[in-house]
């Protein structure tokens, strides 16, 4: 497959991970632990009962693991940052040996010359926090707050590039809506308090950020785009609905200030008490992080038809919209569509919907396949190149539109846990065998790191 000279001089291309799905090491240092340590233990949550206890141990191997990274030549490593590392109670005494860790970690990347990414907070609430009501609880906005304050003193000096909270929107549906994430409550739109604390919590972190002089400071949010089942009346208005949940409400209040109008009502704050939330919420961002892996398609629910397991999310009955099966000849091993022009289409929505949008980086995009070493121990996952190199082809597209996008990150630079599924589901351009903590590079590795290397550059 041909490298793709068609991105702007200066694109930054990187991998993403997260702190639960990578580290392991649960119970080292004195890290507390997190809601995720608490939900993987509950019989029936994770496929095969896999949990992040040990993941791909790379709180051990973090040097062999930032070698694969310079290896790869990506610019810019997004991780995130366990808070319960910490402060391993959520709030109170800080842990030195936590700071110390991603210490090490950016100064490793530094010395590679890999710009450090950190996300603040990429769902692993520390339980603590979640014993005391978790996102349900206003508190837990101002404990973000000060936990940033305690990382960003420490890392300041050599982090420029800030990301504060990982696609509140699911861990607001599947986590506090419905039961498929931590900390699995099943509230329904119960849950909203869930959102708007995480999207407070996210205007603390950036003052906090701006504070400290942080220099660019952005957010990661899912965008599905919402595609009508037919130019109906009745499923234009379920697709609109199930829209404004799953993206303006978390999009509208941080790029234009306001609740969707519709949701308005459900928040349970008054218009004084909103305002000043929806205005530390709305501070200006230097970018607008994307995280795009596939479009829902939605109907108005028909009676008598049964929905479940139709599409990847259950939703419970009742609701004023029903999820289909994207329509695709091509699907990831996870069953995902393949839809790259969808990518082009949300990213030219978002260009639309908001005169202010910063530059937007795609802090994730990738596939699970789950091909594994054949006989030559190789991992020929020729899927995975197709698919990247579709989606920074959509990419070019959007920017040939006239959105400004900056980078594009790989979801994810390793396999590894893969939240409700599991270790089955492999995301990386690095396969793991997780019997023997094995690297090994998938051909998409050396395709990735040959596409960046053909790339016009400014740096
Ligand atoms: C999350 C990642 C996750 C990926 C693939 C995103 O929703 O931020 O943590 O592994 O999607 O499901």
């Amino acid at each position: 497959m041909t490298a793709l000279p068609i991105l702007p001089a200066g694109f930054r291309f990187g991998a993403s991970t997260a702190s639960y799905q990578i580290e392991g090491a649960v119970d080292e240092d004195g890290r507390g632990p997190s809601i995720w340590d608490t939900f993987t233990r509950e019989p029936g949550r994770i496929r095969n009962g896999d949990t992040g206890d040990v993941a791909i141990d790379h709180y051990h191997r973090v040097e062999g693991d930032l070698d694969l990274l310079a290896e790869l030549g990506i610019h810019d490593y997004r991780f995130s940052i366990a808070w319960s590392r910490i402060l391993p109670q959520g709030t109170g005494a800080v842990e030195p040996r936590g700071l110390a860790f991603y210490d090490r970690l950016v100064d490793g990347l530094l010395a590679r010359g890999i710009r450090p990414v950190p996300t603040l907070y990429h769902w692993d609430l520390p339980q603590a926090l979640e014993d005391r009501g978790g996102w349900l609880s206003r508190d837990t906005a101002e404990a973000l707050g000060d936990y940033v304050g305690v990382v960003v003193e420490r890392l300041g000096d050599r982090v420029r590039d800030w990301i504060t909270l990982n696609e509140m929107s699911v861990q607001t549906l599947y986590g506090y809506a419905l039961t498929d994430h931590a900390p699995g409550r099943g509230l329904g739109f119960g849950a909203l308090p869930a959102a708007h604390h995480q999207l407070l919590a996210h205007g603390h972190a950036v003052a906090r950020l701006r504070e400290a002089g942080a220099e660019r400071v952005g957010v990661a949010q899912q965008h599905f785009p919402v595609v009508p089942a037919s130019e109906s009346m009745d499923d234009l208005v379920a697709a609109g609905t199930f829209q404004a949940i799953t993206n303006w409400l978390f999009a509208d209040p941080i790029l234009a200030g306001r609740y969707p109008e519709e949701l308005r009502p459900l928040i349970p704050l008054d218009d004084a008490q909103l305002a000043a939330d929806l205005e530390l919420i709305s501070a200006p961002l230097d970018f607008y992080g994307v995280n795009y892996y596939e479009p829902m398609l939605v109907e108005a629910p028909r009676e008598g038809t049964d929905y479940a397991g139709a599409a990847e999310v259950d939703l419970p009955e009742g609701l004023p919209f029903a999820l289909l099966p994207y329509p695709s000849e091509e699907r990831t091993d996870f069953g995902w569509a393949i839809a790259p022009g969808q990518l082009t289409a949300i990213l030219r929505e978002l260009r639309e919907r908001y005169p202010n949008l910063p530059p937007v980086v795609i802090t994730e995009g990738g596939a699970s396949f789950h091909d594994g070493p054949g006989p030559d121990g190789a991992v020929h996952d020729a899927r995975r190149i197709a698919y990247l190199d579709a989606h920074l082809r959509a990419v070019a597209d959007a920017v040939a539109a006239g959105v400004d996008v900056r980078g594009y990150y790989t979801w994810s630079a390793f396999d590894n846990f893969e939240w409700a599924a599991g270790n089955d589901e492999r995301f990386g351009l690095v396969y793991v065998d997780y019997a023997t903590q094995e690297r090994i590079r998938k051909d998409s590795f050396a395709w990735y790191r040959d596409v960046i290397t053909a790339q016009p550059s400014d740096r």
